[in-house]
This record gives C-alpha cells, structure tokens and sequence, in this order.
C-alpha cells in the first residue's frame, strides 16, 4: 500500500513500546491513528504526542480478548475517521513461562497467553477485515510477531510457538485478501527498548485477578528494564537495544513495500538459516512423485513467498 495519505490506521497496543513507534511513524505519513490499549493512563499520556504534533489521532480503551469491546471500538474508530484501511495487531504479552517438569506448569497462563497473542489477533482480523474489504478501498494487515517466532528462545514455549502461529496467519492472508487488495505483513522485531515486562504484568494480574507485580529492576528514562548483563565486559547497550520508533518506520516502509516479512536484526539470519537449513535436511532422499504435484499443486509449493524481494539496509 504506497500511499497512506488520509488513510486510517487502527493500531491495537499502540499506547507504548513499538505499537507507539508505528503509531508515531503512521502519522508521519499523514494517516488518522487509532490507539487501542488496555491501558487508559497510556492512552492519555500516548495521546499527548499526536496532539501536540497536530497529527488526527483518537484513543480507544481495548482489551483485545474481548470482542464485544474489539466491535465498539472499531465502531468508535469508524465513527471519529470513516473507513479503516490498516490494522496493526500489535498487542501482546511476554509470558511467565510454564517449564513442564521444571518449573510450576500453570494452565492459566496457558491460557491467557493463547487468548491474548493468538486469538487477540484473530479477534482484529475478523473485526476489522470485513469493514476493509466493505469499502472496497484495500488496505494492509500488520501483525507483530517476534524474531522468536523465527528462532526459537530456549525456555519460551508459549511465546516462541504463539509468535510461530502467527506468522502462519499471516502468511495465509496473504494469499487470502489478495483479491481484496489487502496486503499482509507479519513483523519479527528482535529486542527493543520497551515496557513489554511492566504492560505484561498488568494485564495478567487483571485477568487473573491478582495484585500487579512491583517492578524491583532499574529502569531507564522510557520506564523500560535493561537486559541481565551479559558475562564479561558490559557492552554499550545503547547499540545493542534498538528504539521502538526505528521499529515504526521499518513498518512502514514494510507496508509501502508489501513485505511479507518485516524483519529488523540481520544478527538473527544465521539462526534462521540454520533452521531452514535442518527442515530441509529432514526431507527423505527420496524421488518425487509427478501426479502427486499434479493433484495437489497448492499443497506442495505455495507461489506468495514469491512476493517478497530482498529489502534494502534502511537509512535512518
Ligand atoms: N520489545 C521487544 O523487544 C519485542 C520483541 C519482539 C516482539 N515484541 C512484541 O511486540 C509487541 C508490543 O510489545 P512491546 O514490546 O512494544 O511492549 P509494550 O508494553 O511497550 O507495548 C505493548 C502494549 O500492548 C498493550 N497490551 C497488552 N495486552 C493487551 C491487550 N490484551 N489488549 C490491548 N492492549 C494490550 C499494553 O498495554 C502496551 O501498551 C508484543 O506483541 C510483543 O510480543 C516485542
């Protein structure tokens, strides 16, 4: 989608972290921006940079496990911009993660984990897909997934599988809006300066009815926590944790461009590779069967990674 001037973007989490470095960069586009959050303190203090920058920007107060509310504030969304044309589905949680036979296996985490970084998403798409295609105008889908999704992190079963899953749901959209003129994108952030612990904790103790966890850990001006050092020398983290408003603007370039995948850490290609390469050891050595490609031709090769072409460094 080249043009994004006068468009709407709706863009779930974006009260904070990298949903509000898109946000940011959306407006700079010249988009209206929707921010939905669980969080209202958030929202307002969120708000705060559209305003004072003169960018059209609404808030709307979401938890997208909930689909009554994921309707109303689509509905409110419509009411202050007319049509929708891009959905960022970027709220998500880290997750306390269950180690079966380590540590303390807790189903409702489980739980909560797939509602909100599974199912949140499928709540947008079928809240805000049908309005998109109703205008007929096209549009563009943008989940934010995790290069954990990609590369799995030892330990993060719920999060690196719920990551996984959605890029599956991105990739499948792709070949299934097409036809709407709806482009899909799924973005695999490696680390960001954000306040992915604090947000976590807080809708977990809403859900599960608990008192919120007090964050003990320094954190930097953004209220964000700094990573466990590393063994050796300290690093100079500032080069090594990225600003969530470099995030944003890879985004957009990511939706300008059609990217199928909006990546950000060449850092992480190795272990890509390294996966890719193991899946594709795993096919027997066997020939292939002519006829079966036949009959099944969209079972065995899928034409949409076709789309995706070699995307540039990016220029700050
Ligand atoms: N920070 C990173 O390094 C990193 C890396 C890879 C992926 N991600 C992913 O990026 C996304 C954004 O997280 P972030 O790191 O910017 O954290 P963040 O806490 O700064 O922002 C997340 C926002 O989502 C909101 N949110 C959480 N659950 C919600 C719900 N159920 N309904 C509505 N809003 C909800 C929070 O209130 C918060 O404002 C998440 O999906 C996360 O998994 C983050």
């Amino acid at each position: 989608m080249e043009n994004l001037q006068g468009k709407t973007a709706f863009i779930t989490g974006g009260a904070s972290g990298l949903g509000l470095g898109i946000a940011k960069a959306c407006a700079k586009e010249g988009m209206n921006i929707v921010i939905a959050d669980f969080r209202q303190n958030a929202i307002d203090e969120a708000l705060k940079f559209f305003n004072e920058n003169g960018y059209p920007a609404i808030g709307v107060q979401l938890d997208v496990t909930d689909r009554e509310g994921y309707v109303k504030a689509a509905d409110a969304a419509e009411a202050a911009f007319g049509k929708l044309h891009i959905l960022v589905n970027n709220a998500g949680i880290g997750i306390g993660e269950p180690r079966p036979g380590v540590g303390k296996f807790d189903y409702k985490d489980i739980d909560l984990a797939i509602e909100v970084n599974y199912k949140g998403v499928l709540n947008g798409i079928m809240t805000i897909v049908p309005r998109i295609v109703k205008h007929g105008e096209g549009g563009h889908l943008v989940t934010t997934a995790s290069m954990a999704g990609l590369v799995p992190v030892p330990g993060f079963i719920l999060y690196n599988s719920l990551k996984n899953a959605v890029i599956s749901v991105m990739e499948t959209l792709a070949c299934d809006l097409k036809q709407y003129n709806i482009g899909s994108s799924v973005f695999c952030p490696g680390p960001f300066s954000t306040n992915l612990g604090l947000s976590s904790g807080e809708l977990r103790a809403k859900h599960l009815g608990i008192e919120p966890p007090k964050f003990e850990m320094p954190r930097n001006k953004e209220g964000a926590a700094p990573p466990p050092p590393p063994p050796g020398p300290m690093p100079d983290f500032s080069k090594i944790i990225r600003n969530p408003d470099e995030a944003g603007e890879r985004v957009v370039r990511g939706i300008k461009r059609n990217d199928l995948y909006i990546l950000t850490h060449s850092e992480f290609k190795a272990g890509w590779d390294a996966r890719a390469a193991a899946i594709s050891k795993a096919f027997p050595d066997e020939p292939v069967n002519p006829d079966f490609i036949k009959v099944f031709p969209m079972l065995a090769y899928n034409p949409i990674f076709e789309i995706q072409t070699q995307v540039p460094a990016f220029e700050k």
